[in-house]
């Protein structure tokens, strides 16, 4: 079941939502060479419980992983797709690609976000690659809206990031979200018959997130049973926002 949002229970999630715009903001601030990945998450963690927000990856238990998440961010840098662990030894240089994902619990309703973001000078191929993401996003966000089917959010997302060359990682999926980090319906990045394709209706919210490979669509899972990386190597980029179904269109609670 699809559950919808009252507009009392949307505008907290406005409030979960804008702090997680305002961490990622600071976080791509700090993006430097020489800075951990370890460092960004230890200042993720002062600002939510500064906020008095639950962080909402921590303690997250993923089955297959066999052990719940123990950090507030996903840090995944190049071919890194997803799920990159922050760590004091992945220190960022100048070219890399990072991911930060991240979410938060406050007053009972999640927010959830991720961008990716350049260290320093990133080149041409890498430069489009975080172009055509986000772009890949912003189209599917404009198809949030009453009356449009799943599958065209979906669409959007798929069609923007083929005709540039890229693939669409499909091992990984956005979600419905709000009292629970992950509701239905699952938001694929790419259109499947099989799957189900509802109407959407005032008051959903869609975390829509595309991962988008350079290379190949295939993603392996590291020793770590968390970190999806590309199987080719290839780089990998991830935008994500959280969007409402309102009368008045699209509403992206993530960002102001
Ligand atoms: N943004 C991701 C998601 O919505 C991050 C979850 S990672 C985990 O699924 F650590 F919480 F498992
Ligand atoms: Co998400």
């Amino acid at each position: 079941m699809i559950v919808r949002k009252t507009a009392a229970e949307l505008e907290k999630m406005r409030r979960s939502g804008l702090l997680v715009w305002q961490i990622l903001e600071k976080l791509k601030e700090m993006v430097a060479e020489g800075i951990s990945t370890l460092d960004l998450e230890t200042a993720a963690e002062k600002m939510m419980a500064d906020a008095g927000a639950i962080p909402a990856f921590k303690g997250y238990y993923v089955h297959a992983a066999g052990q719940a998440y123990r950090f507030a961010l996903c840090t995944s840098v190049n071919s890194e797709i997803v799920h990159g662990i922050p760590s004091a030894k992945r220190t960022l240089r100048k070219g890399d690609i990072v991911s930060i994902d991240t979410g938060v619990k406050l007053d009972g309703y999640y927010g959830d976000s991720a961008i990716t973001v350049p260290v320093g000078e990133i080149d041409e191929p890498n430069r489009k690659l975080l172009q055509v993401t986000r772009d890949a996003l912003e189209f599917a966000i404009h198809k949030v809206r009453s009356g449009n089917r799943l599958f065209d959010v979906c669409g959007a997302v798929e069609q923007h990031v083929k005709s540039n060359g890229f693939s669409i990682v499909r091992e990984y999926v956005g979600h419905g979200i709000g009292t629970q980090l992950h509701e239905e319906p699952q938001v694929p990045n790419y259109v499947d018959r099989k799957n189900e394709n509802p109407r959407l209706k005032e008051g959903m919210v869609l975390a829509v997130e595309p991962m988008v490979n350079a290379g190949g669509a295939e993603a392996v899972v590291l020793k770590d049973r968390w970190t999806a990386v590309t199987k080719d190597g290839s780089n990998s980029a991830h935008f994500e926002h959280c969007i409402a179904v309102t009368e008045n269109g699209p509403w992206v609670l993530t960002r102001p």
